[in-house]
């Protein structure tokens, strides 16, 4: 294992640009928000210096109003669609004067990426130091979600993009797919020059991704305007738990900060609010798992991913409840012939183990799960959930997703999607060495 963390440490340099990094060569050639965070925790593990300078490049993107885009475009590449000149986000007047990027976001794991810094550090006094100076950027991301982006002030934020979601196209989309018909649009796909098209998106499913931002675009990214029509509209339980978790952590941080007790109160009020309401609106208590709700529709979206077992990382369950739903976990995601932990529920016909988040297990998410299992107490399922995350990688390599099915292993062709890819390399670092 050790070799393979030199082999680790080796990917996350290779794709550092100066300032901040790359998810992977081609495929994904520009910063994008939340692979920063979680790289930033694996370079904290060798190379703090450079943690910092990932965070702070990402922050150095935010917009006037406290938006952080989902991919700041630093240089010029035509080996990516749909690039700066699709998306156009200067068209909302607070953009960004400095950076292109795109006009929607990611998962805002920036909150609990700054605490996790803290943890690996080995000079905690630096390191404070360090995120007392951007702190406040973090804060303004939030109060720029709680005030934008929770029309009906519920606790809970909408996303308007399935590629706002991470979680780009799972099967959840094709019940909101359904309620669309966007045109046939032309245009000349990237990725899948460099991945086998049998492991990417549809191309009517790209109609589905562009047609929503057109929609977006004819608004100038305006936020309520969004809310009002915008045909994908979702309160994600991911989503909603990273920025919970965030939350916490900013708590945490201005409490050892000191002089921001404003701050830490408004924090408080939105994770009570948020809590409540995820375990309100987002758990199904007959699946025993938190689902996503359909905004837009109003109706809850009845599928189990690996997104629906989230809330743990931000202890968001009651004992009974992450009980339940660990029962679930193992019964449907459990089976011994399949790796943990699958991105989508594997007894259901919507599940594709090779296509992207149709089925493929993601590190990243296993990464969530690892320490909410941790947290919860369920103590032989992370030990699981961490030797199975370690094993892909020995077996296969950094790659972006990998087969559940443990046959498929055999040969070390189980992974799929990008190769050497960054937060495979920087979380099974982090894996390794907590
Ligand atoms: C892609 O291009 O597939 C990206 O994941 C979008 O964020």
């Amino acid at each position: 294992m050790k070799d393979l963390q030199q082999n680790a440490i080796a990917v996350l340099n290779k794709n550092w640009k100066d300032k901040f990094s790359i998810p992977c060569d081609k495929l994904y050639p520009f910063q994008w928000f939340w692979d920063s965070g979680l790289i930033a925790i694996g370079f904290a593990h060798f190379d703090m210096p450079k943690a910092e300078k990932e965070i702070e490049t990402l922050l150095d993107a935010q917009w006037s109003n406290g938006f952080i885009p989902h991919i700041i475009f630093h240089t010029d590449t035509d080996t990516y669609f749909p690039g700066p000149d699709f998306h156009r986000s200067n068209l909302h007047p607070d953009s960004s004067k400095k950076f292109k990027s795109t006009g929607m976001t990611q998962p805002p794991v920036t909150g609990f990426v700054l605490q996790d810094l803290y943890r690996i550090s080995k000079d905690k006094k630096a390191t404070l130091g360090f995120i007392e100076s951007l702190i406040d950027k973090v804060y303004k991301n939030h109060e720029y979600f709680y005030t934008q982006r929770d029309p009906q002030n519920e606790g809970l934020v909408y996303i308007y993009h399935n590629w706002e979601s991470g979680t780009d196209n799972s099967p959840i989309w094709d019940d909101i797919w359904d309620t669309m018909n966007p045109p046939d649009y032309t245009f000349e796909r990237r990725d899948t020059t460099h991945v086998d098209a049998s492991e990417r998106p549809s191309k009517r499913e790209y109609d589905h991704y562009l047609h929503i931002i057109e929609i977006a675009k004819q608004n100038n990214y305006n936020d309520e305007k969004i809310a009002e029509l915008s045909p994908f509209l979702v309160q994600d339980p991911l989503f909603n738990t990273v920025l919970l978790k965030s939350n916490q952590s900013l708590i945490d941080l201005y409490g050892m900060i000191g002089n921001n007790e404003d701050k830490i109160e408004q924090l408080k009020k939105w994770q009570e609010k948020g809590t409540a309401a995820v375990n309100s609106k987002l758990y199904d208590a007959e699946l025993g798992v938190y689902i996503h709700y359909d905004l837009r529709n109003e109706k809850p979206l009845r599928h189990i991913s690996s997104s629906s077992f989230t809330p743990l990382f931000a202890n968001l369950p009651s004992e009974t409840q992450a009980k339940k739903m660990v029962d679930v976990m193992m019964e449907k995601f459990g089976n011994p012939d399949q790796y943990l932990c699958a991105s989508f529920d594997p007894t259901s016909d919507r599940f594709n183990p090779k296509k992207y988040w149709r089925g493929p297990v993601w590190i990243n998410l296993n990464w969530f799960l690892y320490y909410g299992l941790q947290q919860n107490g369920f103590k032989d399922i992370a030990k699981r959930m961490k030797q199975d995350t370690l094993e892909i990688i020995k077996k296969n390599g950094f790659y972006e997703y990998f087969d559940p099915r443990k046959e498929e292993h055999k040969n070390g062709k189980a992974g799929y999607g990008g190769y050497n890819f960054s937060w495979s390399a920087a979380l099974f670092i982090d894996l390794l060495n907590e």
